[in-house]
């Protein structure tokens, strides 16, 4: 699935009365079926203490329940702001090693403006996993996660 079919198929369950929780692991879900090389793909959500804590995900079970910001590939792209596309996890000095199978990352914030609400970090089995089209995908997706996150602090929809 395409990220603007995973986009619709959310905006059909908000409308549908889907609270954010439920939307935020569908979210995850579509993400996860949507790309064969995705072996872990998980919501970590940025709290006011600067700490990351862990979301809904789909994949092994992790001990990062809890990351600072500044810590690993996650804490790091809070820190700095941007996104992370990790092509070799073992040449990554700032990573917290989640599994041994674990060959490359990407986390992309879920982002207004400056304002950082969360992220959506996944894991693949091969190395240099996220082209062009994957990075796409999953920005889109963040994209619509952030109106989401936007619209439940006003008490709105967000189509
Ligand atoms: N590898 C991440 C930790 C989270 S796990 O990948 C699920 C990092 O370096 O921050």
């Amino acid at each position: 699935m395409d990220g603007m079919k995973i986009c619709q198929e959310l905006d059909r369950m908000e409308e549908n009365g889907a609270d954010f929780r439920q939307l935020q692991i569908r979210a995850v879900e579509l993400l996860h079926e949507a790309h064969q090389q995705f072996d872990w793909t998980g919501i970590y959500e940025l709290f006011p203490d600067n700490a990351l804590r862990l979301g809904p995900f789909l994949g092994a079970p992790t001990d990062h329940v809890f990351i600072t910001v500044g810590n690993g590939v996650c804490g790091s792209a809070v820190a700095e702001k941007r996104n992370k596309n990790i092509p070799d996890v073992t040449k990554e000095p700032n990573y917290l090693a989640c599994s041994s199978a674990t060959k490359s990352e990407l986390v992309v914030l879920i982002r207004d403006g400056d304002r950082i609400f969360a992220q959506i970090d996944i894991d693949s089995h091969q190395f240099d996993a996220f082209d062009a089209e994957a990075v796409a995908l999953v920005e889109t997706v963040a994209g619509w996660l952030a109106r989401a996150y936007i619209h439940s602090e006003r008490g709105q929809k967000v189509g």
